[in-house]
């Protein structure tokens, strides 16, 4: 399932017409519920602003946090609603505390061309998740042509990004949908060599089939995080206090025998007592960590080797923070990774992040304009790469 099979916004005739876009504005609130980072919303834009250039009346579904089914205040779209407006200014932005319903197929057929109305949390409803037919269908009701633009929740088979299109016709993909389909599919099916991946996190068990199926198709997988942990008990390292996935050893022992001199893992750490004790916070060789101690970062020796393959890379694919990025000391490992790909960018590579905290330690950096692509999916992405077909990409039209 590619870029290149579904079709797109512009196969579509949408002047006129109520246009039904599923976006992801699962977005992170501050203290104060406004939006923390507005990234999301802000990767809609180009398609909502092409569909009002064209004269659509703009529909907007979305889900937001994970409210089981039932109204809950605290998973209103209304916390996004002044700053979508910001972001569409001036087009007029209406909000409707109802998803579908009477109420609801009313406001989208009072609509006017060029404006755009935002619908309640689909997740108020429990036939979101389960795909119910009959919410697919009241689903449908809102809108003449459908798009799906939420790349960040195409993983999901729900009804708002998988049902609804049995009911309206066409159903295409947005702006976001094909551009992450394209520089994802890419690093996939056609990287330029050499191909990196740099992939972290805590948890080996999560990233396993992403490290499956990157692994025949890059020159260098570099591994750090927690995860590299699980991997030096596989070499018969002390890992002291460090998080070690024990049910996981004997398949990281495999990995290391399999991917050869492909695989990178770091040769020394950042290390202390607890990843709130600064304080205590020292580098030491892989060989050293001591049973009080745990890595909760890559060490500078790593830095240095790992930084230089991004950088020497035609392609680079990261997904995963390298240490305890939102504590330092223990960011600077991704920090240095975050640095490695912008330089790699400006020496004319393609360099993609996978959503979720990798990307939040790009925006964090302020490097988010010096990278080819950040995803704005996490689990999607993942998916994605681990080459398993979305079902929001294939409830779409193919060609
Ligand atoms: C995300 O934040 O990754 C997407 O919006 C999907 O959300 P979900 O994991 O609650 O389905």
């Amino acid at each position: 399932m590619s870029a290149r099979t579904i079709r797109h916004l512009t196969d579509a005739e949408v002047r006129g017409q109520r246009v039904l876009v599923r976006v992801d504005f699962n977005v992170p609130l501050d203290e104060q519920g406004h939006v923390a980072d507005a990234t999301r919303i802000l990767a809609a834009k180009p398609t909502i602003a092409y569909l009002l250039d064209r004269g659509a009346k703009v529909v907007l579904l979305s889900h937001f946090g994970r409210p089981k089914g039932s109204p809950n205040a605290k998973y209103s779209l209304q916390s996004v609603v002044a700053r979508l407006t910001t972001a569409l200014s001036p087009h007029p932005v209406s909000f409707l505390a109802e998803t579908v319903g009477a109420s609801a197929v009313a406001a989208t057929k009072a609509l006017a061309n060029g404006s755009v109305l935002l619908l309640e949390n689909t997740r108020f409803h429990a036939g979101e998740e389960s795909n119910d037919d009959g919410f697919a269908r009241q689903l449908a009701e809102l809108g003449d042509v459908y798009v799906n633009d939420a790349f960040g929740a195409a993983h999901r088979a729900h009804a708002s990004t998988a049902g609804v299109t049995q009911y309206v016709r066409p159903a295409v993909a947005g702006l976001l949908m094909e551009r992450e389909l394209a520089f994802l599919g890419d690093a996939l099916e056609t990287p330029e060599h050499p191909f990196v991946a740099v992939l972290g996190g805590s948890k080996i068990s999560g990233k396993i089939d992403v490290i499956e199926a990157l692994l025949p198709k890059v020159d260098r997988l570099l591994i750090g995080g927690a995860m590299a942990c699980t991997f030096f008990k596989a070499m018969g390292l002390e890992t002291g206090a460090s998080l070690v996935e024990a049910d996981r050893v004997d398949m990281a022992r495999d990995l290391i025998a399999r991917a050869g001199a492909k695989l990178r893992l770091p040769t020394d750490a950042m290390v202390s007592t607890s990843m709130d004790d600064a304080g205590r916070a020292h580098v030491v060789a892989r060989e050293a960590i001591i049973a009080t101690e745990a890595m909760f970062d890559i060490g500078p020796d790593t830095i240095k080797v790992f930084a230089s393959d991004v950088e020497n890379a035609r392609t680079v694919l990261w997904n995963g923070p390298m240490g305890v990025f939102e504590k330092p000391p223990f960011d600077k490992g991704t920090r240095a990774i975050a640095d490695a790909m912008a330089r790699a960018t400006d020496g004319g590579a393609v360099t993609i992040v996978g959503g979720g905290d990798s990307a939040a330690a790009i925006a964090e950096a302020g490097l988010e304009s010096r990278l080819t692509h950040i995803s704005t999916g996490g689990g999607a992405s993942l998916e994605f790469l681990e080459g398993k077909t979305l079902p929001g990409v294939a409830a779409l039209d193919q060609e």
